[in-house]
């Protein structure tokens, strides 16, 4: 059963640098209960999108339907059965990780001994024990960031927007909210969470949607997508080897000083020989997400250069 569906859902910006269209045509559903992520490089149109079904920001054109309602005709049904943490959100200066999730509860109408049990919970839950009292000004912005998260799973809404909701955090922070975001998936939210962390991902999502330039390239599961790449094997090197030398191997993708190449098993012997002597660091392991993403990307990207 499909809690959203959006139906051509296009929006233009009009901004200093000319009009941009941050969406272009974007169908979607999402399933009841889902852990759906919404995945895209920095400016492929996902907050926009976000901002959009959660009645934030209206569409040039297109509709979003949730829990069967029209989000630009009946906002005020939609928002009071969705909770949102927006992206770069920041909390009240003042108030204690503690108070946030006992007031906004309050303020969306939860008894107050509920509040304070559920705020109590979460700040367990969280890791924010030890930064309960404090105020909110005093903590780092992974801890702010956390704040605002546990603010908004506290709601247990029907369903939940999570615009890049580790940012900023530790390894550890940021397990411990996956943690959180399982948990209130298992216990009946249907949540939609962006992110550009492909582990995050990977480990998180039970579908996804990749959206590049304002159009969705793919939509379905992790795996199917991995399974696209036609490797089982990554290897990544620093130094010592050019993509140009890997790329007999399988394809290749040059990132930020680092170059990978997926491949099969039978080649590995082969590539590790190759960096021993040259002395490159490397390592070895099965095809991630991330091959996958820039192999679908990338050649979004590429087709779009040749048009233009
Ligand atoms: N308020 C705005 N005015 C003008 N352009 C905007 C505005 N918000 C976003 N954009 C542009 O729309 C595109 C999509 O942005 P966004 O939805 O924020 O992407 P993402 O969340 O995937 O990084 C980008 O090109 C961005 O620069
Ligand atoms: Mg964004």
């Amino acid at each position: 059963m499909e809690i959203l569906s959006a139906e051509r859902v296009s929006k233009t910006y009009a901004g200093a640098r000319g009009v941009v269209r941050a969406l272009d045509e974007v169908d979607l559903t999402v399933a009841r209960g889902r852990l759906f992520g919404f995945l895209g490089r920095n400016g492929a149109g996902k907050t926009t999108f976000i901002k959009i079904a959660s009645t934030l920001l209206l569409p040039t054109s297109g509709s979003v339907r949730l829990f069967g309602e029209d989000v630009v005709r009946h906002p005020n049904r939609v928002r009071e059965r969705i909770a949102i943490v927006p992206q770069e959100g920041r909390p009240f200066y003042h108030l204690t990780p503690l108070e946030h999730i006992r007031e906004y509860l309050r303020v969306r109408g939860v008894a107050a001994e509920t509040a304070n049990a559920r705020a109590e919970e979460l700040v367990d839950a969280m890791g924010l024990r030890p930064y309960a009292a404090e105020p909110s000004y005093r903590l780092s912005g992974g801890l702010q960031q956390r704040t605002l998260v546990a603010m908004i799973l506290a709601t247990r809404a029907e369903f939940l927007f999570l615009d890049e909701p580790t940012i900023g955090m530790d390894p550890f922070a940021r397990r411990q909210v996956w943690q959180v975001i399982r948990d209130a998936a298992r216990a009946g939210s249907t949540v939609l969470l962006t992110t550009h962390y492909l582990d995050e991902a990977e480990q998180l999502t039970e579908e996804l949607a990749v959206v590049e330039s304002g159009r969705i390239l793919y939509r379905g599961t992790p795996e199917a997508l991995k399974s696209r790449v036609g490797r089982e094997v990554r290897l990544q090197f620093e130094g010592g080897v050019t993509a140009a030398e890997l790329a007999p191997f399988g394809p290749v993708f040059a990132e930020r000083g680092k170059v990978i190449v997926a491949t099969t098993r039978s080649r590995v012997a082969e590539l590790t020989q190759l960096a021993l002597a040259r002395d490159a660091t490397f390592n070895v392991g099965p095809v991630t997400l991330e091959e996958a993403f820039l192999a679908l990307v990338g050649r979004s990207i590429e087709e779009e250069e040749a048009s233009a």
